[in-house]
């Protein structure tokens, strides 16, 4: 007998063909319309960031109340700049996780009722696998295989990518992702939120050597990363020079020029150990522009190719969620109107899995 809390998503011969991506793990809200899994029809985003800034961070109750809000209308938008009506859609994508529980809830439970309504196929995607997934929707895509380094303010990851969807986590932080570490610096000096965005700017008016802060587990030998400890030595050294004149933006220089070296050494280590000719960025943390260009000039100089991804593709957005999507649509994986959202994933794993 058919099991009606899994729906059956009519008869499109390409589920993967027009799929709608529902993206509300965090502070944005965001849908999107992606073709084939690489044609951007649509890119919807409603940014709570004005909402959570007083905060100086993202406040849980408040972001599931301002997805409750925007979700409907975002998803709307996306199917109206599409050129589309929800009946042409031929699959459903939306994060499960890992993200805010409450934040998740929103877009999972709209998908589920369209998948439902519309009788169309609905895929649970890993967020993380979505940031994976944008390096795709580049107008460049880096081959395979290649390693990527996946940094926002949830995660800190390096990946072995032997093809769409299929990768292999090679190391992880040990404790603060960098994101994290980022928008903890900047709220300690109250430079407003998100942190990530602050810092650049402000670090691209200073000099890094004139703050040196340590470059955490760069010569462990392993392809883990910790950033508590850098955030740490920020700290001591505002306490250790209280009262005395020096530069914020040397500062920020200084702990920017940290985090990215260690980013881009053990990102070419993992190249190097896993005999890979190309490396990509991915994430919030990649629209990092030190970042970018350390891992740019690094990589070329050492024979490798290099995807640094628009920076529309690095932070959060619905339309790699759709991407990913894609691939599972037509590998034939299905979300249960009953799965529930997952707030973390284990050390190196994936969602639960469907059918
Ligand atoms: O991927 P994302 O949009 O959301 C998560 O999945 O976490 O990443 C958000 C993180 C935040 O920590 C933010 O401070 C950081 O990305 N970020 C940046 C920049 N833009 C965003 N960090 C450094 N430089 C940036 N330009
Ligand atoms: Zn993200």
């Amino acid at each position: 007998m058919p099991d009606p809390y899994m729906p059956s998503g009519g008869h499109a011969a390409d589920p993967g063909a027009l799929v709608l991506g529902i993206e509300s793990s965090c502070d944005e809200t965001a849908a999107a319309v992606v073709a084939d899994g690489r044609r951007v029809l649509s890119s919807v985003i409603a940014s709570q960031v004005k909402d959570h800034a007083p905060f100086g961070g993202v406040v849980p109750e408040l972001a599931s109340r301002r997805h409750l809000e925007n979700i409907v209308p975002v998803v709307r938008a996306a199917c109206g700049q599409a050129g589309l009506e929800m009946a042409d859609l031929t699959g459903i994508a939306v994060t499960q996780g890992p993200g805010l529980i409450g934040a998740l809830l929103v877009g999972l439970n709209l998908a589920k009722a369209l998948a439902w309504g519309l009788n169309k196929p609905i895929v649970g995607v890993s967020h993380l696998d979505g940031h994976l997934a944008a390096l795709g929707l580049a107008e460049d895509p880096p081959p395979y295989p290649h390693v990527a380094l996946l940094v926002s303010g949830g995660h800190t990851s390096l990946y072995l990518v032997a093809g769409p969807g299929g990768q292999e986590e090679l190391g992880q932080t040990v404790d603060d992702a960098a994101g994290e570490a980022y928008d903890k610096v900047a709220k300690l000096y109250g430079l407003g939120y998100p942190g990530g965005v602050v810092i650049d700017r402000l670090a691209a008016g200073g000099d890094p050597s004139v703050i040196r802060l340590p470059r955490p587990r760069l010569h462990d030998g392993t392809l883990d990363f910790s950033f508590a400890g850098l955030k740490t030595a920020v700290l001591n050294f505002r306490n250790q020079h209280q009262g005395e004149a020096y530069r914020i933006e040397d500062l920020c220089a200084g702990f920017q020029e940290a985090v990215a070296e260690v980013l881009v050494k053990k990102t070419l280590m993992a190249a190097r150990q896993q005999g890979v000719g190309h490396v990509a960025l991915a994430g919030g943390v990649a629209a990092n522009r030190r970042l970018r260009q350390l891992m740019e000039d690094t990589a070329r100089a050492q024979g490798l190719g290099v995807t640094c991804p628009p920076l529309d593709l690095c932070t959060d957005n619905a339309a790699m969620i759709a991407a990913a999507g894609c691939h599972t649509l037509r590998a034939g994986r299905r979300l249960a109107l009953t799965a529930d959202a997952v707030s973390r994933l284990p050390r190196g794993g994936s969602l639960p899995a469907g059918v």
